[in-house]
């Protein structure tokens, strides 16, 4: 062992100056410092303690922690206590009561004093949090109420459209029946416009409801087992006649493997797909569009269906691939431009897929196409269907 330095009066004086330097430290802290005896009775506080608890250093010397920490929370701050009396630094957050009554929530961190080995005392360092917790209580309850009157908001615009999907339903049979009764060709010219308008309503309408009725929560999924292949070949009829119409190749590519048997809402998955082709064909001037489909074993019992669709036309920026799937967001906002459509297609395919607890994905570069992958882990059905 090393001869302990004899104490010269320089040595004496750099001690000195040690300790004043740590005391200096422990009196102008701005966090409260305190520190307890093996009992928890202070031994000494900072100033920033005594504007904390309201006591004076004086008055604070003969009381014990149980005397300043609130009523409830003082067998949970003495199990804590003992802990740090054995040895463990611990950190808690919890309340002492103010001298003027008030309760003050702290941030707590208890540490042993260790001298030769052994537990001599405790050091206490205390935050006042209550601006803090008051502030995210109060984000807490701001955001509830906003999420409240998101619902109602959602629920009032589901109510609302269904209003205006009623009488709309009745203009577009009505227009239909006209079309059958003799009309001359401008006649007829002007009941089509009638329709194709009415058609395009009724379809952002139930667009509006389908969205609303996902944020307000009250869509709920109709699982039924259905073949995979079924559903492809349901929504290629249709995308492959709107391809075909506009000069595009349409490819529809299911690997031999694709399971027959799945447990699945198909309405659902159709809707899904249908937006996503209606966009591959709507943004596609020359090339082709793709549907494509496989099937892999995931837990037993369960099967994840992998559907590609994929096209060859004008792309999204990059840098917009994420921001694309939020409602009412489009690559080309401006009045001028040349597509259809209000910007709900993929905010719906988004939702509905988180609600299967799927996978959506686009990537996707302006005018190097569109690449959508999706991917459903669904419960095998027992017997084929079909
Ligand atoms: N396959 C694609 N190729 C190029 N751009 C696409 C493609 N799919 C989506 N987009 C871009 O993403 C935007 C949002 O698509 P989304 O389907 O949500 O809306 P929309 O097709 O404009 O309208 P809606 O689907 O409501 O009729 C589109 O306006 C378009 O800019
Ligand atoms: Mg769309």
């Amino acid at each position: 062992m090393d001869e302990p330095e004899p104490l010269t009066p320089v040595v004496v004086r750099s001690l000195m100056e040690g300790a004043e330097r740590y005391r200096s430290l422990f009196t102008h802290n701005p966090h409260a410092v305190f520190s307890l005896d093996l009992q928890g009775s202070y031994t000494d506080v900072n100033l920033a303690t005594q504007e904390m608890t309201g006591y004076t250093p004086a008055e604070m010397r003969g009381m014990s922690y149980r005397d300043v920490i609130a009523p409830g929370e003082v067998e949970r701050v003495a199990a804590e206590f003992a802990a740090v009396v054995a040895g463990e630094p611990r950190r808690l957050e919890t309340c002492i009561r103010h001298k003027d009554g008030a309760l003050v929530e702290i941030a707590l961190v208890g540490l042993p004093v260790v001298i030769e080995g052994d537990v001599v005392g405790v050091h206490g360092l205390a935050e006042d949090i209550s601006l803090r917790t008051r502030t995210s209580r109060e984000l807490h309850e701001a955001r509830e109420a906003a999420d409240a009157a998101n619902v109602a908001k959602s629920l009032f615009v589901a109510n609302m459209s269904h209003e205006l999907r009623t009488p709309l339903t009745t203009i577009v049979a009505t227009a239909e029946l006209l079309e059958d009764t003799g009309l001359t060709e401008l006649q007829a010219r002007f009941v089509q416009g009638m329709l194709r308008g009415g058609k395009r309503l009724a379809r952002l309408i139930e667009d509006i409801l389908d969205i609303s009725r996902i944020e307000a929560g009250v869509l709920t999924l109709q699982p039924a087992p259905f073949d995979p292949h079924l559903l492809l070949y349901d929504v290629c009829s249709w995308a492959r006649e709107q391809a075909t119409r506009k000069g595009l190749r349409f490819d529809l590519v299911v690997d031999p493997g694709l399971c027959r048997g799945l447990v699945g809402d198909t309405l659902r998955l159709q809707q899904i797909l249908t937006n996503l082709l209606d966009n591959a064909v709507k943004f596609t001037e020359h090339g082709f569009v793709e549907l494509s489909a496989r099937s892999a074993a995931a837990a037993p019992g369960a099967t994840t269906l992998h559907i590609g669709v994929r096209d060859s036309g004008v792309g999204v920026p990059s840098e917009l691939c994420q921001s694309i799937f939020d409602p009412f967001s489009q690559a080309d906002p401006s009045a001028t431009r040349r597509h259809e459509g209000a910007g709900l297609g993929l905010a719906i395919c988004r939702e509905l897929v988180d609600l299967m607890d799927g996978e959506l994905s686009l990537t996707s570069a302006l005018g190097h196409g569109t690449d959508v992958s999706l991917a459903f882990t669904l419960p095998t059905a027992s017997a084929p269907t079909g």
